[in-house]
């Protein structure tokens, strides 16, 4: 577990064992279990950033979708902002505070846009510039 929270602040995400298991075919019929993330923890701060370092295929960006629940845990729990994610509206409200920038830039960042007005949400709340909490490889 990777801790960068200080005492008394309460962190911006906080995901707690989170778990990620996929079934993956092996054969004629045949499936068996891929532990993609398993029992993962980690909180972040706000205005923190955390570096996820490690090889190809350990699950960067697993815990990525995972967390943002685009693939549904297969166990642990996460917390945005002191609201746990349980309902789906729940995580509709998490996808307008938090999103993924993946590996190519330029297709997850517009060039024009210099890299805090991607990255900083406007005054007005719009979504034209999203909070982008984190990416991943
Ligand atoms: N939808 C899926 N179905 C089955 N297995 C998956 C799925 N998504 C990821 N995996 C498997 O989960 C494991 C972790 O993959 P992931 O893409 O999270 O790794 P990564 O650390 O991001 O790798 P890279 O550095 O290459 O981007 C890999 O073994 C991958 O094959
Ligand atoms: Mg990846």
């Amino acid at each position: 577990m990777i801790e960068v929270t200080e005492k008394n602040e309460r962190p911006l995400v906080e995901v707690r064992h989170l778990k990620q298991y996929f079934n993956i075919n092996v054969g004629w019929l045949r499936t068996k279990p891929l532990k993609a993330v398993d029992d993962v923890s980690f909180s972040i701060k706000r205005g923190d950033t955390l570096g996820m370092v490690g090889e190809s295929g350990c699950g960067k960006t697993t815990v990525g979708r995972s967390l943002l629940h685009l693939y549904e845990p297969t166990g642990g729990e996460v917390e945005f902002d002191g609201k746990l994610i349980k309902t789906k509206s729940d995580i509709m409200e998490l996808r307008k505070k938090a999103n993924m920038v993946f590996q190519d830039p330029y297709s997850s960042l517009n060039p024009r846009w210099t890299s805090t007005s991607c990255t900083i949400p406007s005054r007005s709340g719009r979504t034209a510039s999203r909070s982008c909490w984190a990416s991943w490889a």
